[in-house]
């Protein structure tokens, strides 16, 4: 959507609606979950959205992954945009905590015949990861920002040489270039994560200033 909320302050708003603008429109499915979403849920502004979208089905396409990975489902149209290049019997694994999501998530995937393509998990994604078993193709980060370093560790080995390591909200408001406050751990963080996985000889990694910025690492 066009006039979806600004949430990175140092882009030029007109150059934000421009490429909103210049991007492929929505699908039905995903202006369903866009809709539902702002009218059901707190802090909708944490959606992917139809810029952000369009980068993830993309990549799914250029990947054409078996299994996927993504921490932190919200009301899953990241999910749905990453399920888009699944080879045939691929799967989507995507984890949320947040029970009040539950019953939305797993309707919707139904009401849109997805039922054999994501498979959702609840409940930390720090515990769950390890329950999931296999390696993976894509992994989509895009939850609890403290603990990014961590996620990023438990998932290098899970990754499949060719797979990429997607990261959302890297530039985390622009705070990455300010001073950090002791206390701001999220901040700390990702600026850790960031500068870990840029510096891995392992990775070829760019972040995009798409919304609030976005990692895309691919495992050499
Ligand atoms: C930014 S939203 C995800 C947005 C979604 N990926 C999209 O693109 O539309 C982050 C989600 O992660 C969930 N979450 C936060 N911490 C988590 C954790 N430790 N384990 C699993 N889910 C978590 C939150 O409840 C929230 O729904």
């Amino acid at each position: 959507m066009a006039n979806e909320k600004q949430i990175h302050p140092f882009v030029d708003k007109r150059i934000e609606d421009y490429c909103k603008e210049n991007t492929s429109p929505e699908s039905e499915v995903l202006r369903y979950i866009d809709r539902e979403t702002h009218l059901r849920f707190l802090r909708p502004k944490m959606i992917s959205g139809n810029w952000q979208g369009n980068l993830l089905k993309i990549l799914s396409l250029l990947v054409e992954p078996k299994n996927v990975l993504e921490i932190g489902t919200f009301t899953a149209y990241a999910t749905l945009c990453l399920a888009e290049g699944l080879v045939k019997d691929g799967v989507v694994h995507t984890i949320e905590r947040d029970i009040l999501l539950e019953d939305f998530i797993l309707e919707t995937i139904e009401k849109f015949g997805y039922q054999d393509k994501i498979k959702l998990h609840m409940g930390n994604a720090m515990e769950v990861i390890d329950t999931i078993e296999g390696d993976f193709d894509m992994i989509f980060i895009d939850a609890d920002k403290a603990n990014y370093p961590a996620y990023l560790e438990k998932c290098i080995s899970r990754l499949r040489s060719g797979g990429l390591i997607i990261a959302d909200n890297i530039l985390w408001y622009g705070k990455v270039v300010l001073p950090v406050k002791e206390s701001d751990k999220e901040t700390k963080a990702i600026k850790q994560f960031n500068e870990t996985l840029s510096q891995d000889p392992r990775f070829d990694a760019v972040i995009l200033p798409i919304r609030d910025g976005i990692m895309v690492a691919r495992k050499k």
